[in-house]
């Protein structure tokens, strides 16, 4: 959601702030600010809009600065203004303070505040909390030292109740930074003399590669030499300093246009990346290292609950169609928002598994913390080491996709999906799928990489038809089975980039009310497969042509369409079906990157989205 990123060091902060923040632009915002200790004096400066405008606006005595903070904001109360923008300063002067995430009682604070004297000149939650730190401090006059300041901004967590990933600095510390997490992300960059903090690890690589990564109710006191880490409740943590192996030209966009660009073009790599290392010798099954599951715990599972949000959920929906046909075990598919709060009966035999491309999304890891609670066990599947839903899990699968930054997730989906399909074959192996079937799975997936390749050649055809379509409205995406999620990630993607209102439902289900919307106004997009669901798709297809809706159709090359069924035809190569939604997507994707484009859209950062949605 918001980026934050803080400076404290023997070097000038120069660019080093501005460059961590650019870093973060693809997490999706609405403005920006800096603060620094410049001339012995804390200051500050606010804009609304990208990050270009506040480097353009950042006086340039703020380079000479040693210590300082920013963020980008991704308002969640009040509007998009100057005056919310963070950093936001204590109405003393003396403190400056960024924030992620929501303090829910921020009203009882401010109404305290107020009648001790202090004011307000935004509208945000943040803004209680620094004064709320002022006041503390002012408490105690006695204690000459910085830890008065690291216990002023203590003894403030202790009264607030929400999320927060926070960054503090005051002009009375010059060399000093206290920062802190519950629920919010936030990271420490360890370097020489010098030491960073960040929401996200991107936001430090090109400072540093070792980090470490805080747990919740930690808080972390910081000057160029040293740091030491405590919880909140005041008992000391030891650090664990890990190193970053990115390599960070993966987060830079290339000869690439926009990063959706070149992620759904990374995708055979990603796959093959994803794949790599995880089949057995015999080549019959799957196997993963950091699953923790003993044979017979693995036995003992008689039920998974995926949990997970927006397309990694769509992921889920594939993996119960391919767990329920390979494994033979039930799955349930819950969005983490509502399995959180549903007190759903589970079995102890439940296994539940948490997808998410960030690693951060505070629905999923609140729906996993509250399974851990109950005493499930709980993996995940995830895009980002060191993660907090990775360190939340008892064990885990990481996707090894690569850095995704555009904000419509592309190459993180198909990853998912076909680590799903490789869990499924796991399962299955380990059940009643024979040697044979498991061995031609496995040739089946080998070949992935190479078949997205082939498929990513319809680009072109694609671009055409995606100029044709790109001034309609609406949008109707259907197909059954393992057709149907990739229609619902078709719609949200459309819409996501696009802005054009999309839906995606099981191609049968259309009679039953979205046959309604069909006119010469709002065309179908159809992914069909080959097989016995061939003839039924084929039938809704037509219901939809007698009824003047344009039909655009993703099928298998050899899938047997009557000439002139559909007004546009995109083929992609015939595969196993079990590689079918991911090569399905390809085009999805380009179709609805393309139609973005022709309607001037900014892809890369759709209006009020963000990457990595930290708030509930
Ligand atoms: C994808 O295009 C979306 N922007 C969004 O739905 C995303 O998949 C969702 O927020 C979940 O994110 P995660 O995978 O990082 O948990
Ligand atoms: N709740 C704060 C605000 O609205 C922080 C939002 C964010 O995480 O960016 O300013």
């Amino acid at each position: 959601m918001c980026g934050i990123v803080g400076y404290v060091g023997s070097k000038k902060i120069g660019s080093r702030l501005i460059e961590g923040l650019k870093r973060l632009e693809y997490r999706g915002y609405d403005s920006s600010g800096i603060a620094a200790i410049s001339e012995k004096q804390l200051q500050f400066t606010k804009k609304v809009g990208r990050v270009k405008v506040l480097e353009q606006s950042t006086p340039k005595a703020y380079e000479n600065a040693t210590t300082g903070i920013c963020h980008t904001r991704w308002a969640t109360h009040g509007a998009v203004s100057e005056a919310n923008a963070h950093p936001h300063m204590s109405s003393d002067g003396h403190f400056a303070l960024v924030h992620n995430g929501v303090i829910e009682n921020y009203t009882q604070i401010k109404s305290f505040l107020t009648t001790k004297g202090y004011t307000f000149a935004s509208e945000t939650d943040s803004e209680t909390l620094v004064n709320l730190i002022a006041y503390h401090y002012d408490k105690e006059p006695e204690v000459k030292d910085g830890s008065r300041f690291l216990e002023s901004v203590r003894k403030s967590l202790l009264h607030v109740e929400g999320t927060f990933g926070i960054a503090v600095i005051s002009e009375l510390y010059p060399d000093e930074l206290v920062c802190a997490r519950r629920g919010s992300p936030l990271i420490i960059g360890v370097g020489k003399e010098e030491h960073l903090i960040a929401s996200d690890v991107n936001a430090i690589t090109h400072c540093t590669q070792n980090v470490v990564y805080l747990n919740d109710n930690e808080i972390v006191h910081l000057n160029k030499d040293d740091f030491s880490i405590s919880t909140i409740s005041n008992v000391s943590v030891d650090a664990v300093i890990q190193t970053v192996d990115w390599d960070t030209s993966e987060a830079e966009l290339g000869s690439f246009k926009h990063f959706m660009e070149k992620e759904i073009f990374e995708q055979p790599n990603a796959l093959e990346n994803g794949m790599r290392g995880r089949f057995s010798d015999d080549g019959s099954t799957a196997f993963f290292g950091g699953l923790n599951l003993s044979p017979q715990e693995l036995q003992q599972v008689d039920r998974l609950v995926f949990i997970a949000c927006g397309t990694a959920w769509h992921a889920c929906l594939i993996a119960e169609y391919l767990i329920e046909r390979y494994a033979r075990i039930p799955v349930e598919v819950e969005y983490a928002s509502e399995f959180r709060y549903r007190n759903a009966p589970l079995d102890k035999n439940t296994l539940i598994i948490a997808i998410s491309q960030s690693g951060e999304t505070i629905d999923t890891l609140s729906a996993l913390k509250e399974a851990k609670r109950k005493g499930y066990k709980t993996l995940s599947i995830n895009n980002s080491v060191g993660s907090s839903i990775a360190r939340e899990c008892d064990g885990g699968i990481y996707q090894h996709a690569g850095p995704e930054i555009g904000v419509a997730s592309t190459k993180a989906f198909t990853s998912q999906v076909m680590l799903c399909s490789m869990l499924a074959l796991y399962f299955g192996r380990s059940r009643n799928l024979s040697y044979a079937d498991g061995c031609e799975i496995v040739r089946a997936l080998k070949q992935l990489p190479e078949l997205t390749k082939k498929t990513l050649e319809t680009t072109e055809q694609v671009q055409k038809i995606a100029k044709k379509y790109a001034h309609y409205e609406d949008c109707l995406f259907l197909g059954r089975q393992m057709m149907f999620p990739i229609a619902l990630e078709g719609a949200l993607k459309l819409k996501e980039i696009s802005y054009i209102h999309a839906e995606g439902y099981p191609a049968a289900e259309m009679k039953h009310g979205p046959i309604a919307l069909i006119s010469e106004q709002c065309p179908s997009v159809f992914l069909t497969m080959n097989g016995e669901m061939f003839q039924k798709t084929l039938a809704n297809i037509k219901e939809i042509k007698a009824r003047k809706g344009a039909v655009i159709c993703i099928a298998p090359e050899k899938c047997d369409l009557p000439k002139d069924a559909v007004d546009d035809l995109i083929q992609i190569p015939d595969a196993h079906d079990i590689l079918l939604p991911i090569l399905m997507s390809i085009p999805v994707q380009l179709l609805s990157y393309y139609i973005a484009l022709e309607r001037g859209c900014d892809v890369d950062k759709p209006r009020n989205l963000a990457k990595s949605v930290t708030v509930e």
